[in-house]
Order: C-alpha cells, then sequence, then structure tokens
C-alpha cells in the first residue's frame, strides 16, 4: 500500500503528461472524419501496454475499429484477471459551450475537485480511466508485485454500441478466457464515500420517420388539411408517457423485476442529497415515474427517453412550411431480465399502431444490449471492496447505475465471467457533454486501488 502510494507520489506528473498526449488525439468512433485519429489512438494505447510491461501486445483488427489486446502472465495455476476499457470517445460538440477546446486537455480547479481535474474529452470516458489500469500494471511490474495474470482488452467502439467487440469476443473465447472482468467505465458517489456499481441498464436504441405529403408545402395553402408530420410525431411521443409517467407501450413493464421494500429501503441508505442534485442542475424541480424516488428513476426503473427529434425549418428566421417529414431518436433503458431485442419489437408495433392516417411510419432499430447485474457475494465484488477500503479508508456502498455498457451482459454470456465494475468517475465530471473533466485526485487514486484489487482477488481467490 505504502509502496504504490510513493509511486504514485513520485510518478503523477509523468502520469498526468501521459494522459493528457493521449486526450489529445480526437478518437471519436462516431464520426468518420476522425476515422485516421482513432486508429491512431489504438496504437497509442498499444505501445502504453507495451511499456508498461505486457509481454505480447497486438493491434487485432475487426470489421471495424481495431481492438487493442495484451497480456502478461506469470503462472497458469494463478487467475487471470481480464481488463475492458475503450479508447473511443464521444463527439465533442456543441464545442462552442466548451470553456476549452475538448481536444486541448487543461487542468482546471473545480468546487469538487480542489486539487483539478483535467478537462478534455474521453477525460472520464473512458481515456482517463482506463490509463488508470496501464499505469496500475506499470508499477506492478516495475515493483515486481504481479499477484496473478492479466490480459487487456481495449476497444475503440463502444461509444457507438460495440459492433466489432461482439464479433471479436465469440471468435476468442479461449484467448480471453479469465477469472474475472475488471472495468473502469463508470462513476462512483463521491470522493469521501467510494462505490462500485453493481448494476447497468440495458438499452434499446430506435430512429423513427414519420412521412407526410411527398414534399414540403406552403402551410398556408395546405395547413389544417393534411397531417403534418413535426405535429403528429410529437403527439405521438407524448402519448408514451401516462400521466404518471409510466410508458404506454402494452408489455413493456411485463419482465421489469419489482425490488422488495427492504431493498429498496437499502438502496435509500446511500447519501443522496434531493436540494444538491436540483442545484447542480438548475432546475426547480425533479421529474419522473410516480412513486419512485430519484434514485429509484434512474437506476432500478426502464426509462424512454427521446434524444435528437429534427425535421421542417429551423434555419435563421420564418419559413412557413409543412415539412414532408419528422424524425426522431429515442432510447429506451432497459432493467434486469427486460430483452432489448424484444422490447424494440413491442416499441416498433406500438408506435406503428398510434400513427394517424395520412402519415407513414418507419421504425429503424440502432443498438442495444442488456442489463447486468454484479452478485455481491463473489469474490470480484469482496475484493473490490477491499481494495476501496484499504486505499479510501471508507467502506464502498454497492450503487445500481444508470447507465450502460452493453458488451458486459455478452462478456457473461460468451465467456461465463463476471465483471466488477470499479469506476472513479463522479457524476458531475460531464461526461457525453461539454467540459467534460475527471479529478486528478481520482485518477491517482484509481492508480492506487487497481493493484489492491489484484492482490485482493489472489487471496481471496485461493
Ligand atoms: N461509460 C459509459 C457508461 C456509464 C457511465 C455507465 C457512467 C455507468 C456510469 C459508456 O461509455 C456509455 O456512454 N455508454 C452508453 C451506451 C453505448 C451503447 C453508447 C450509454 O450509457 O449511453
Ligand atoms: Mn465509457
Ligand atoms: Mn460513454
Amino acid at each position: 500500500m505504502d509502496n504504490i502510494k510513493n509511486y504514485v507520489g513520485q510518478n503523477k506528473d509523468r502520469f498526468i503528461n501521459e494522459l493528457i498526449e493521449l486526450l489529445k488525439i480526437p478518437s471519436v468512433s462516431a464520426d468518420s472524419a476522425y476515422s485516421q485519429d482513432v486508429i491512431n489512438t489504438a496504437d497509442a494505447v498499444k505501445a502504453s501496454l507495451e511499456k508498461a510491461g505486457c509481454d505480447h501486445v497486438e493491434i487485432c483488427e475487426t470489421p471495424g475499429y481495431p481492438i487493442v489486446y495484451g497480456e502478461k502472465f506469470i503462472d497458469k495455476n494463478l487467475p487471470t484477471i481480464l481488463v475492458y476499457g475503450h479508447y473511443d470517445v464521444q463527439p465533442a460538440d456543441p464545442v462552442e459551450l466548451w470553456s476549452s477546446p475538448p481536444f486541448e486537455p487543461v487542468i482546471k480547479k473545480t468546487d469538487l475537485h480542489p486539487d483539478g481535474a483535467i478537462f478534455a474529452r474521453g477525460a472520464c470516458d473512458d481515456k482517463g480511466q482506463m490509463y488508470m489500469h496501464v499505469k496500475a500494471l506499470e508499477f506492478m511490474v516495475q515493483t515486481n508485485s504481479l499477484p496473478c495474470n492479466v490480459k487487456f482488452m481495449i476497444e475503440g467502439e463502444e461509444e457507438v454500441g460495440s459492433p466489432s467487440l461482439a464479433w471479436f469476443v465469440e471468435r476468442n473465447q479461449d484467448k480471453l478466457a479469465n477469472d474475472v472482468i475488471l472495468i473502469s467505465d463508470t462513476g462512483m458517489i463521491s470522493n469521501t464515500q467510494p462505490s462500485i456499481t453493481t448494476g447497468l441498464r440495458g438499452l434499446s436504441y430506435v430512429e423513427v420517420e414519420v412521412t407526410g405529403p411527398n414534399r414540403d408545402l406552403h402551410s398556408g395553402l395546405y395547413g389544417g388539411a393534411v397531417a403534418n408530420p413535426i405535429n403528429v410525431l410529437a403527439k405521438m411521443i407524448a402519448q408514451l408517457h401516462d400521466e404518471n409517467n409510466h410508458i404506454t407501450i402494452p408489455g413493456f413493464y411485463d419482465k421489469v423485476e419489482e425490488l422488495s421494500r427492504e431493498e429498496r429501503d437499502e438502496m435509500a441508505k446511500a447519501p443522496f442529497s434531493l436540494d444538491a442534485y436540483k442545484q447542480a442542475l438548475d432546475i426547480e424541480d425533479v421529474y419522473g415515474e410516480a412513486t419512485y424516488t430519484t434514485n429509484e428513476r434512474n437506476s432500478i426503473r426502464p426509462t424512454l427517453d427521446v434524444n435528437g427529434i429534427w425535421g421542417g425549418y429551423t434555419g435563421e428566421g420564418a419559413k412557413t412550411v409543412i415539412a414532408s417529414k419528422a424524425y426522431a431518436k429515442i432510447s429506451m433503458r432497459l432493467v434486469p431480465a427486460q430483452d432489448w431485442n424484444e422490447i424494440t419489437q413491442l416499441f416498433t408495433k406500438h408506435f406503428t399502431s398510434i400513427a394517424p392516417k395520412g402519415v407513414t411510419v418507419k421504425v429503424k432499430p440502432h443498438h442495444g444490449g442488456q442489463a447486468y447485474v454484479t452478485p455481491i457475494e463473489i469474490v470480484g465484488y469482496k475484493a473490490a471492496a477491499l481494495a476501496y477500503e484499504e486505499s479510501f479508508g471508507i467502506k464502498p456502498i454497492p450503487v445500481r447505475s444508470g447507465g450502460s455498457i452493453p458488451i458486459v451482459a455478452l462478456f457473461e454470456k460468451e465467456l461465463k465471467s463476471k465483471t466488477i465494475m470499479m469506476g472513479f468517475g463522479l457524476d458531475s465530471d460531464a461526461i457525453h457533454s461539454p467540459n467534460e473533466h475527471f479529478g486528478i485526485f481520482n485518477y491517482l487514486k484509481g492508480i492506487e486501488t487497481i493493484p489492491l484489487f489484484y492482490k485482493h482477488f489472489t487471496e481471496l481467490s485461493k
């Protein structure tokens, strides 16, 4: 423990500078304009794993962006940890809302990060958190304290639904065989109250298209007499929730498991201030499904949200027009036992059925994935809890997150292993938003905590 603290203390400037270099490459997987940068980032990750002491590192080509694979093998009788992370990032836009350019990292202090935080797209999600694992490995190799075998699998398509990773995992089950999967791509409650993410929601993401007349029309000559696709789309979307904010798609809740009163009471023990929550978002009140608390609404309950809506005239000034088409992107967050393919079908059937005469509706499924829950009785969870307790001096609380990492459920299906999510970000770190940042404290604490997981996991596995 002292060892790692010293090592981090002596090397922290270098650790920060190396991460800053990685953050300068705009590895936006969603936008093909950045494809060379995504590929360059894979090369940079490969080089960093080699430098940190992996014996064998390779760039694995896929139908999409490459997967960086590395391993350090010591003894086949020892456990093997598979570390997963992603080197791709979300698009930075709207760029004008950033206080400094998204790919020119700067360190600034914030209320929650008095020691400073690195501001850049990907700082927290997930380059910073992924790189903690590379530096933790460096420490264990340098000090001869790596207690078990380790494999790294760092992908470049997480932010677009991991299409190639599924392909890769299905074809490389032996190569990826492991005793536990370790991921830092989630958050924790606060820097004084660590938590371990024990749940991820599933996801069904669709795009809808409503078509009315065969061309854009003069809204004076035709208005009132033909269906306006934008009006219709807005009305259809409004019908997807009832007055209690329940989702109205028939069958949507059929498989949703209700938590017992005891489980809900247990959840409610996690420290949470509704006032601070509202204040941080500048909202007068929260909003959501009746009879559930804020923390329940964003973790154990499924949701439906419009992520984008467009059509008609949105340029400067006014144009009196009835558009031929209107569009929306809609995502549903799912909870365990809801099957994302089934939900996509239920959505499609319902959404097409509520369309009035005079328009046609198309639903195009995007990506999706199943929810996941880490049992807290397993060795991996216990090892993680001991690691946090040792490095923070405080016992971590298990928390179910509202976010999704769809590949985690697939890991369980294909590799038959459980995933431990040791996230060190804060909800306020603005992942996917302008001004994403990652606390220096969090980054260094992560590097300190990870080797303790290796130690406890190896000991508890004996
Ligand atoms: N790292 C996030 C997921 C996350 C963040 C989970 C914080 C829990 C806490 C991941 O990169 C992400 O953004 N996932 C997407 C889904 C993906 C298919 C695009 C998400 O949750 O929207
Ligand atoms: Mn992520
Ligand atoms: Mn993300």
